[in-house]
Order: structure tokens, then sequence, then C-alpha cells
């Protein structure tokens, strides 16, 4: 048994606040009559649920996270290099899908979820969402760094002012990250042939706030904690609109 309200945002369609409100105005019904009472207990398993005149069945939200082996592709599209071969069929019916894409070649933190407006939340640009790489390249001069965290422009838009760290800028200027707030197509690819450079390897390594798990090898993924769904839900509110 859980609250109405409960139901309607695990359905993935509706926030908390929203389904409270669509309650209260009436739009909702329990086994064919209207309930405004957002906390009324029903069984997720048998009750007969409508918001706005249309079925909504129960689907708890999920998140995951993958650690993303080389050679897979960021799509839900059949096909059998698809990342969501990585998942139990089980798992593959609940609706899940990445939360953005990252290359062939790149490995490390991608989330799953099936929670539609969340997701696009998170990926949308105005959020400012933190993405972290471990990237290595051939040895970076501190005016590529400069011209890099300062917002280069590409041939299609300029990338915003983002943070490069490297490793040990006296003995390795090979291997850092770098941190930047949009996930266009290569993107960090293209931001470092255009300062003249190359990425060699590329590894995402946080995402809103969510170190990827150590304990996860290539093509591991484990479900995330409360607390990190929380940590998400925080980041993709907080990080205001522009
Ligand atoms: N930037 C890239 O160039 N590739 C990725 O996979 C992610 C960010």
């Amino acid at each position: 048994m859980i609250r109405l309200d409960k139901y309607l945002s695990d359905s993935g369609l509706f926030s908390r606040r929203e389904a409270s409100r669509l309650i209260r105005a009436g739009a909702v019904t329990v086994d064919g009559s209207p309930c405004r009472d957002p906390a009324r207990k029903i069984d997720e398993g048998a009750a007969s649920v409508t918001a706005n005149g249309q079925p909504v069945g129960y689907a708890r939200v999920r998140w995951f996270m993958l650690h993303k082996p080389a050679d897979t592709v960021s799509t839900t599209e059949e096909s059998p290099k698809s990342v969501m071969n990585l998942f139990p069929p089980e798992l593959r019916r609940i609706g899940l899908f990445p939360c953005g894409r990252l290359d062939l070649d790149t490995t490390g933190l991608l989330l799953f979820t099936n929670d539609g407006p969340a997701a696009h939340d998170l990926l949308s640009p105005k959020k400012h969402c933190e993405k972290r790489y471990r990237f290595t390249c051939p040895p970076l001069s501190d005016e590529q760094i400069r011209r890099l965290e300062g917002g280069i422009a590409l041939s299609d838009f300029t990338a915003k002012p983002c943070r490069v760290a490297l490793d040990d800028p006296l003995a390795d200027r090979e291997h850092g990250t770098i941190t930047v707030t949009e996930g266009k197509y290569h993107q960090i690819k293209r931001m470092f042939e255009a300062v003249g450079s190359e990425i060699l390897a590329l590894s995402r390594v946080e995402f809103a706030g969510i170190p990827l798990d150590p304990a996860l090898a290539p093509g591991e993924w484990r479900e995330l904690t409360p607390e990190e769904i929380a940590l998400l839900h925080q980041n993709h509110t907080a990080n205001g609109e522009e």
C-alpha cells in the first residue's frame, strides 16, 4: 500500500508536487471515484488510477549507475553494442533509458532511469549540471588550459567556461580532469581539438555530484542509493535557470 501522491510521482509522469496539486484539484480517480486526498493509501498492484482522464500505471521510478565499457553505444535501440544489453531483461522492461550519451570509445559513469521528467531536467543545458571527465592527451600547455577554461569557440557554439586540473602539473601534463556543465556532441574532444590538442582517452568520473562507484568494473551497474537520488533531485532543481 502506498500514498496516492507517491503512486502518481512513481509513475514518472508527475513530480510529487504536481501529483498533489492534481489530486486536490479533483483530477484523479481511484477505482472510478474522484479522490482529493493525496495521503489516501492505495494498493499499487490492484488499484485503477486515472489522472486528467488518462490511466496511470504503477511504475516505480528507478535509478542506476553503469560503468560504461568502451565499444558500447548509449542507445535504447536494439543493437548488439547497446548499453541496454548490460542490464537483465526484467530491468530492460521497466522503461530504463540512458541519461545522456557517451561516445562509443568513452568509458565511465552513465546514469539510467525510467523517470522521464527528472532526466529531461538533469540534461537541460539551463540546469548547468556538472560532468567531470578524466582525460589523457599529449602534454597540455598552460596556454591551452587557459583557452579551454575560458570558454572556447567551436564551429557551431561557444563552450561555457570550465575547469581543467592536471594530475601533476610539474611531472605529468598528460592526465587530468575537466569539469563542464554542458553535454554537446563530442564536446570534450572538439574542445581539445580547438586548442590544438587531442583526446587519447576519456572517461566520465562524476555526474551531477555523483561519483562513479570505484567498486564497479567496466560493464557493471548498481542501483543508486536513496541519498544519491536525493542529491540528483537537489542538483537538478537547485541549479537554476539562466
Ligand atoms: N565529450 C566527448 O567528446 N565525448 C563524450 O563521450 C563525452 C563528452
